[in-house]
């Protein structure tokens, strides 16, 4: 691999998880594909200096993104869903009619494997040209053990057609499918807690969520699953508090989850419980956009509480139709009125954090990957304030720069 040093940049290096530690005129040497310093360019050390140089040309330099929560294997999709809801309908009733998940899982099912990897790239296309290293996919449109594993199997064969990480997480407790209507128990234990133990077996298993709401399973439910995955030595996440309060986040923390996701029902007092367990709160304002949802996340408390707030596209077929981290990155300041600085920490370290990957992404920072985002503006306040686009100059690939 070429080791090398990239000079001529302005870098905001996220090194200490809350600012953007912003550094003109940077240096930044990499060495087998990781960062083995970074700082002011007149500071670089003297046996550094003497590799080779790749001028930047003035860009901004940040940690790649990364996507800690998406669906984006799904076969389909809903627009047909997205106007009955304009017309009055609610995410709710379409789901209790049989429609919403399970739409999207009898389209999934439907699907070949090629037809699900080649609709997934085209999202996966998307996410990079945003400067995405990482994705987490999640199963969860399959709802049987063999087609919950199929979606993971297809989710991690993406690492072959594209330079990208893929974190696969299990969501078999994401929706009842309708042969198990009426014995939600049944489906627990034979679909979301079988399959599990088997698909972790097949290493297809990087960490376990579910969906705790009225429309989707009990905390009693989520606990069952979450007490197999400590068996199992796997980390927990939780869709928690999106349509209602059941305390999921409560419950997440209390298994010390990686991460609690959506929250904006969460109550404030609640808050203390992430902030002691050290679990990220993921905002998804995609499906608070998607969904017209009023009531925002308890921001302030969150903030109050020191809790890590990440922002995901949760790129899904039905509450965030949407493939774009950086649009995420702008809705998470202009609806939930994050600061930019926060936004990006949201899009990077604290994204990490949440796929328990802060030892190799995140940061621009020495003993990290060299996966990093080149971008067409040198003020980092920018990314979270232009709509569209195309902002990204290059991305820095296992210490090797690629232009676009
Ligand atoms: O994160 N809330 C549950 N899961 C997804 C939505 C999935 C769907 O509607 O297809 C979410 O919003
Ligand atoms: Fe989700």
């Amino acid at each position: 691999m070429g080791d090398q040093v990239f000079t001529g940049c302005t870098a905001a290096t996220l090194a200490d998880g809350a600012t953007y530690g912003l550094i003109e005129n940077a240096a930044i040497a990499v060495q087998d594909g990781m960062v083995a310093w970074v700082g002011e360019a007149p500071n670089l050390p003297a046996e550094l200096a003497k590799l080779p140089c790749t001028d930047l040309g003035g860009a901004l330099v940040t940690p790649a993104l990364v996507e800690c929560h998406s669906h984006l294997v799904f076969g389909g999709d809903r627009a047909r869903e997205f106007a009955l809801r304009l017309g009055g309908a609610s995410y709710e009733e379409i789901a209790r009619q049989g429609g919403g998940i399970r739409s999207t899982v009898s389209a999934t099912r439907d699907a070949s494997n090629e037809e699900l990897l080649n609709a997934a790239l085209r999202r996966v296309d998307d996410l990079i040209a945003d400067g995405v290293a990482v994705i987490e996919i999640k199963s969860g449109y399959g709802l049987s053990v063999e087609q919950e594993m199929r979606m993971l199997r297809v989710a991690r064969r993406i690492e072959n057609h594209r330079p990208i990480r893929i974190v696969t997480t299990w969501l078999a407790a994401h929706a009842l499918p309708p042969e198990y209507a009426d014995t939600p128990d049944a489906y627990v234990e034979e679909v979301v807690i079988a399959g599990l133990k088997r698909a972790h077996a097949e290493g297809l298993v990087d960490a376990v969520d579910g969906f705790c709401e009225g429309i989707g399973f009990t905390p009693a439910q989520i606990r069952r699953v979450f007490e197999v995955a400590r068996e199992l030595g796997l980390p927990v996440k939780l869709h928690a508090e999106q349509l209602s309060d059941l305390k999921g986040a409560v419950l997440a923390a209390e298994f010390g989850a990686l991460s609690a996701d959506h929250l904006e029902f969460l109550a404030d007092e609640d808050v203390p419980h992430l902030a002691k367990a050290g679990t990220v709160a993921v905002l998804l304002p995609g499906a608070f956009f998607t969904l017209r949802e009023t009531r925002l996340p308890p921001i302030s408390a969150l903030r109050a509480n020191r809790v890590p707030m990440a922002v995901a596209s949760d790129c899904n077929p039905g509450s965030s139709p949407m493939s774009s981290l950086r649009l995420a990155m702008v809705m998470s300041c202009t609806l939930f009125r994050l600061t930019p600085e926060e936004a990006l920490a949201g899009a990077t370290c604290h994204a990490a954090a949440a796929l328990g990957l802060s030892d190799e992404y995140g940061s621009i920072a020495a003993g990290k990957r060299a996966e990093f985002a080149v971008w067409d503006t040198k003020c980092p306040d920018f990314l979270s304030y232009w709509i569209g686009g195309d902002l990204l100059r290059g991305r820095i690939i296992h210490g090797e720069y690629h232009e676009r």
